[in-house]
Formats: structure tokens, sequence, C-alpha cells
């Protein structure tokens, strides 16, 4: 049973891809990616496949039984194709099974700046489901390495600020999330389903908490209005050169947890066969990362 990760030089497919080694070796994994020379695991098989590319992708899902699909990132492509064409090529290379990696979200982020990159998901979502495959939906939770890591920055100036205010979400590391997504992957007795995969359900004030107790460190939280959290962004080049529309997105996450969108029940137990890790232990394993 050979299951190939696309998207594999990311973040997520990797750590997926480190997971999958432990429960089914090397031999049966596959590394499709757009810039194989990129992927960080060694001794496993590679293939070309950019998501442009039906043609190629279906080469690259030959005699393949299970492909893990990362969704695509944001940016000015048409992400819907993108992901339609990994599931048709899929379709045609005679595979199985495909799990999605999607985001959490209850429905009430409708009104939300984050709609727009959320529709996105919902369809690819739709669109695999209706495909004839054995199917998986993982929505992930929000990566707590990037909060954290701007939690962390913020030491300077002793205070946090987003636009979330008491609204809340369960934050999950890259690693935590896939772990799940590798045990999804080698079983079928979630197939069909959807799945929450997120950690404890926590404020921004509490996750502040946390990393205060973890880092030694004495920040506040601050919520901010949606027009001071935008010029915020703008200030990073990083997110400046991409547009207000990116800046535009990425506040429409927080505008999803301020409206309770993001307060979803979570799977990760079902789906990994062990409770996921407290968010006081996330934190403290990525102190430890960063400290080396
Ligand atoms: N849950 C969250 O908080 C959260 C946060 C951020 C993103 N996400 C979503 O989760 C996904 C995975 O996250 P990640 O951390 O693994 O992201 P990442 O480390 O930035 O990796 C993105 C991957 O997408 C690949 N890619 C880009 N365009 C492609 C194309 N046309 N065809 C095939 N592959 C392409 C990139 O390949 P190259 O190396 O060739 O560029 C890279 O391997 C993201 O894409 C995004 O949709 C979730």
């Amino acid at each position: 049973m050979k299951i190939a990760v696309t998207a594999a030089s990311g973040g997520l497919a990797t750590a997926t891809m480190k997971h999958l080694i432990n429960e089914i070796g090397t031999e049966d994994l596959c590394a499709v990616a757009r810039s194989p020379e990129k992927v960080k695991i060694p001794r496993i098989e590679t293939r070309h496949g950019d998501y442009q590319t039906i043609k190629e992708l279906t080469k690259a899902f030959s005699g393949i039984d299970t492909v893990v699909m990362i969704s695509a990132p944001v940016g000015d492509w048409d992400r819907v194709t993108m992901h339609q064409n990994v599931i048709t090529a899929a379709k045609l290379a005679d595979v199985r099974k495909l799990l999605y990696t999607s985001i959490i979200g209850n429905g009430k982020e409708k009104d939300t700046w984050f709609w727009q990159t959320q529709q996105v998901n919902r369809q690819a979502e739709i669109d695999l489901q209706e495909s004839g495959l054995q199917w998986i939906v993982a929505r992930n939770g929000l990566y707590l390495e990037k909060d954290l890591h701007h939690i962390v920055q913020a030491k300077d100036i002793g205070v946090y600020k987003n636009i979330a205010g008491n609204g809340k979400t369960g934050y999950i590391t890259v690693d935590e999330l896939a772990y799940a997504t590798a045990k999804l992957a080698i079983s079928d007795s979630s197939n069909g389903q959807i799945l929450n995969l997120v950690g404890d359900t926590l404020t921004q004030a509490q996750l502040v908490n946390l990393t205060n107790q973890v880092f030694g460190i004495d920040i506040r939280y601050e919520s901010i209005t949606d027009e001071e959290n935008i010029a915020e962004l703008m200030k990073d080049p990083n997110i400046s050169v991409r547009g207000e529309k990116v800046a535009k997105m990425l506040a429409g996450c927080f505008q999803a947890v301020r409206v309770g969108a993001f307060d979803v029940k979570s799977d990760y137990k079902r789906a990994a066969g062990r409770a996921v890790k407290p968010t006081l232990q996330m934190i403290q394993e990525q102190r430890d990362a960063m400290r080396g």
C-alpha cells in the first residue's frame, strides 16, 4: 500500500512523512513535490508534481494507493482549480483514497475577511466528496508555532495585540497535526469523515499566559481594532509585498476566532488514537526546539 504526500517540500508534509516513516517505513512512501530537490526527507522516492498540471500529477500518482493532499498555499493563483487538479489526477491514476488537509470553521466565519479563503477549502472538500474516491477531510486548527513566535517577539514591548478579543480556539503544532494525518492516512476507519484536529480551547489571553509561564516572560494581551491590525500587518515587509488582500486574510483568521468560528469540538483522539498534547506541553516543546 503506497502512500504519496503532495507539496512534499513544505512543513506539514515533511512532518507527516516523518510520522509515516515510523508507521510504514520508507519503501512505501513517495514525496510528490513541485520542487523535488527541496524535499528534506532522505532515502524516499520523490516524484515531480505541480498542482497546476494534471498530466504530471497523474504520472506522479502511478501505483499510489493513498494520496495526502496538503492544501495549496494562499496566493494570487486559482487554488480551487489546483485542488481539483490533484483530485482529477488521483482518479485518473486509480488512487483509492485521498486525504485533504483543510481548515477548521463552523460557518460563523462567513462574515469575516477569512471567508474567501475558507470557501476554497470548503470547495475542495465538496469536490473530494463528489469524486468517487475514498476520502478523509482533516480540518486543521491554527498553527501554534506561528502565533507563539509573535507572542515571544512581543516581549520587548510587553504587549501582544490582535483582534481576536475573547474568542476561543484550539491551537496545535504542525507536528501534532502531522501525527494525526499519518494515522488517518494508514487506517480506513475514518474514511468518509470530516475531522477537526485542534488542541485545548483557549482565549488569546490564556495563550499569552501559558507562554509567559513557559518562557519566563511577562506579556499582556490587548485587543485592537481591525483597522489598527491591518496597519500593523502592513508594516511587515513580508506581508506588505503581498498586498493588503493578504493582510486582510491574515486578520480575517483572528476575526474568525473573535466570532467563535474556530471554537470547534476536537476529533483529535478519534483521528490519532490518542489525546492531543496539552497546549502547555506543546509550548514547552516549542521552547526547547527554539533553544536547540
Ligand atoms: N493551520 C494553519 O494555521 C495554517 C497556516 C498556514 C498555512 N496553512 C495551510 O496549510 C498548508 C500547508 O502548510 P505548510 O506549513 O506545509 O506550508 P509551507 O511549509 O509553506 O509549504 C507549502 C508547500 O506548498 C508547495 N506548493 C506551492 N505551490 C505549489 C504548486 N503549484 N504545486 C505543488 N506544490 C506547491 C510548496 O512547494 P515549493 O517548495 O515548491 O514552494 C511547499 O511545499 C498551506 O499551504 C496552507 O494552505 C495552514
